[in-house]
């Protein structure tokens, strides 16, 4: 829905936007932020920083997870993700196994766009059938 005046702005997109601004994507122009909200309630934030090496290169929902584990924090409670693009971003399948580490299957993220569509979804519609530790347990 596209946001107005009259509609809540979303907590996390200013910090989100606002990193995105520092994105490293020269290969394929495409910058994306994401903020996180941790437990203790500080927020982290990523961007996207690709490296001429293509494979190298790493998500903005990565750098905003590196981010609070080297805070300390293990656990956030939501996360927003904005590129400019048609339709609010779809992180990809390896950011959804991150998000997945480190949040409940009811956490609350929000893909956007830079024009004010949000789509609201959660870690666990994100990720159905995720590989988790229980699969490990004969091991
Ligand atoms: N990208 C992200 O940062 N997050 C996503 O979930 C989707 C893709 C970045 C990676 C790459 O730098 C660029 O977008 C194009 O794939």
């Amino acid at each position: 829905m596209p946001a107005s005046d009259t509609d809540t702005i979303h907590p996390l997109r200013a910090a989100a936007a606002a990193v995105r601004q520092n994105a490293h994507a020269p290969y394929s122009n495409f910058k994306v932020g994401a903020a996180i909200r941790a437990r203790s309630g500080t927020v982290y934030v990523g961007c996207n920083v690709e490296n001429v090496a293509y494979p190298e290169g790493t998500c903005a929902e990565a750098g905003a997870i590196a981010a609070m584990v080297a805070a300390g924090e293990t656990e956030l409670l939501e996360a927003y993700v904005i590129a400019d693009c048609p339709n609010p971003v779809p992180p990809c399948g390896g950011c959804r196994q991150k998000l997945k580490e480190f949040g409940a299957a009811e956490v609350a993220v929000t893909l956007a766009t830079t024009d004010g569509v949000e789509m609201e979804t959660t870690i666990g519609d994100l990720l159905p059938g995720a590989f988790d530790a229980g699969h490990m347990e004969r091991s």
